[in-house]
């Protein structure tokens, strides 16, 4: 996995036609693989067209884990079929559900932390690891509602399924902060929790604050609260591969590319250059 390193983007539609025409000097991208399950054409040429000049790693959004839907077999040999054509270096999807009864919802939506919730998790997670012949990464979400049922706190939940699944970790450092928020914990608590060696890769990303809570919009640029607790999590677990994630007000590339960079100096600052 040592061709990931430090900070890349997400690869988004209205960038691509620029990206390959001056090759900026980012080090990866990340693609959404969903967006290109099933679709051939100019779309598709494109994006071998990328993956020719630089190395990618692949975020699903339609494993849909946590659910009690049985795992859509179809999805994951699509998704397979497409990591024959692109080779990514790794393949991330959400500690979430996004459908059940077949009814999808376009949407992370958070699940209760309880032990049944856990070994439903991990069960899920060994069989697609089965299915991938790797380890996967799962990424942390952004939640509005908690549960009464929920019997731990999230890093612990997070930590849990990731122990006994044997899978890795996304983490997502503005979805901690925007969950600190709403449910009022300390995000540096949930940093410190995390084990260090199963952090793959790291998100970054913008919210909307609606004064009595956060929404993880990806539409806005990364805040400074969120720059800070990147900076704390650099320090506890290393130069991770960061990528900065903008799905609406998408900016010209140089303004994302420019956070990138940013991300990148700060590894730099926090590490003295050691990945
Ligand atoms: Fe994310």
């Amino acid at each position: 996995m040592g061709i990931i390193r430090g900070a890349g983007l997400g690869l988004r539609e209205p960038h691509i036609e620029e990206i390959l025409d001056h090759l900026p000097p980012v080090p990866w991208f990340e693609v959404l693989a969903d967006n290109y399950l099933g679709i051939g054409g100019r779309p598709r040429d494109r994006l071998f067209e990328i993956r020719a000049h630089y190395p990618v790693v692949f975020h699903s959004v339609g494993m849909n884990l946590g659910s009690v839907d049985p795992l859509d077999e179809d999805y994951l040999d699509r998704l397979l079929e497409l990591r024959a054509e692109l080779q990514p270096e790794w393949i991330s999807d959400h500690f979430c559900w996004t459908a059940a009864r077949g009814r999808h919802h376009h949407d992370l939506l958070p699940l209760p932390c309880t032990e049944e919730v856990i070994a439903h998790l991990c069960e899920r997670v060994s069989r697609v690891q089965d299915r991938l012949g790797e380890r996967m990464l799962l990424e942390n979400a952004s939640a509005y509602v908690a549960f009464r049922d929920s019997e731990c706190s999230e890093w612990e939940f997070v930590r849990e399924v990731a122990e006994r699944a044997d899978c890795f970790l996304l983490l997502d450092i503005n979805n901690i902060y925007v969950n600190s928020y709403n449910f009022g914990f300390d995000p540096r608590e949930y940093l410190e929790a995390i084990p260090r060696e199963r952090v793959k890769q790291i998100h970054l990303a913008g919210f909307s604050d609606e004064r009595t809570h956060l929404i993880d919009t990806h539409g806005a640029d990364v805040s400074a609260d969120v720059w800070r607790l990147y900076r704390d999590s650099v320090e506890l677990l290393g130069a991770v591969p960061a990528c900065v994630e903008r799905d609406s007000n998408i900016p010209a590339f140089d303004v994302i590319f420019d956070e990138a960079r940013r991300a990148q100096q700060v590894m730099l600052e926090e590490t003295g250059g050691a990945s």
